[in-house]
């Protein structure tokens, strides 16, 4: 399990406090009902010093949850970014997992939120693999889990919002309860969703699935990304709706996710994928993908946030 590694600084509406200090009531709306919007960022060790990977599209994401939840944030996404790498700089960490939340607070008695404040809170602490340290060689077990994901028109799944995490929730806890590292969950018709907080890919015959935006699943970044990456490499890539049983068929499984990055899955349901070990296009994939977060090869898609020139323009 992984417990916080405390830093120093969390920023909070244009300052910076404490981390001990970053407080918010018993009664406040999001404590209540679930409602925070969140994000969940990575920032790499880079040469060129600590690295965001794809900060804009993150809090663009974020933006974009909030208006669904009818939240005005009062924040342009450039200053959100001005924010994220000071906070970097200023908790000197070198690499760290960032996450923004947009909270309402004290104020509304009941479930309708007008009369809370809208409160963004910026936090990051080191985190390693998410996973555990050596699933991103060795791969996780999963299973299918019996919790199925939202249906379209429910709980809207593109939103990163604090209370779609309780399908999650239940779903990762029975996941290790049974003795597994991960979970994949079925869509409300039956179909693979998502894992409790990544995507999930398939590998077949040389090709790439992974399922569509079918509105029960998170847009992932890491998942776009992957995406972007296998195109560049010429590796055949099918967004399309996916049965059950492709799980025990397939070449290679893996999930891919800002926390998880792309951690291959080694086995379902105790069926063995592939031959157990890291297949080949899981590792290219992964390998491109932690090489340009990293800046071992080159940025080619303008993907990364170098904290120091930003939080230098900033100050
Ligand atoms: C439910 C869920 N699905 C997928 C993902 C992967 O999204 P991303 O790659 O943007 O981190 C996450 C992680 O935030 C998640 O919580």
């Amino acid at each position: 399990m992984a417990r916080l590694t405390e830093t120093d600084w969390i920023w909070h509406d244009g300052g910076f406090v404490a981390w001990k200090d970053a407080q918010v009531h018993v009664l406040s709306h999001s404590m209540q009902f679930g409602s925070s919007i969140f994000e969940g960022i990575r920032c790499y060790k880079t040469p060129n010093g600590p690295a965001i990977f794809r900060l804009q599209d993150h809090l663009r994401r974020m933006v974009n949850s909030c208006r669904i939840y009818r939240i005005e944030l009062p924040y342009t996404v450039d200053q959100l970014v001005a924010a994220c790498c000071e906070l970097v700089q200023r908790n000197a960490v070198d690499s760290c997992y960032i996450r923004p939340m947009v909270v309402r607070g004290y104020g509304a008695a009941g479930m309708v939120p007008f009369d809370s404040p809208v409160e963004v809170y910026i936090p990051c602490w080191p985190w390693g693999a998410y996973l555990g340290d050596h699933a991103l060689e060795n791969g996780v077990d999963a299973c299918v889990s019996s919790w199925h994901r939202v249906a379209p028109n429910t709980i809207p799944a593109a939103a990163k919002v604090a209370g779609n995490y309780l399908g999650g929730q239940l779903i990762k806890m029975e996941a290790l309860a049974n003795g597994f590292g991960e979970a994949i969950a079925l869509g409300p018709g039956g179909m693979l969703s998502e894992g409790s907080g990544q995507n999930v890919f398939v590998v077949q015959n040389g090709t790439l699935f992974t399922p569509p935006i079918d509105g029960t699943l998170l847009t992932g970044i890491t998942r776009a990304s992957v995406l972007t990456l296998a195109r560049d490499a010429g590796i055949p890539v099918e967004e399309r709706p996916l049965a059950r049983e492709i799980l025990y068929m397939a070449d290679e499984v893996f999930f891919s996710g800002t926390a998880s990055e792309v951690t291959p899955v080694r086995s379902v349901d105790r069926i063995t994928v592939g031959s157990g070990e890291r297949g080949p296009i899981t590792a290219r994939l992964q390998r491109e993908y932690l090489d340009l977060a990293t800046g071992v090869i080159a940025d080619r898609h303008g993907w990364l946030t170098q904290v120091r020139a930003k939080a230098t323009a900033a100050a």
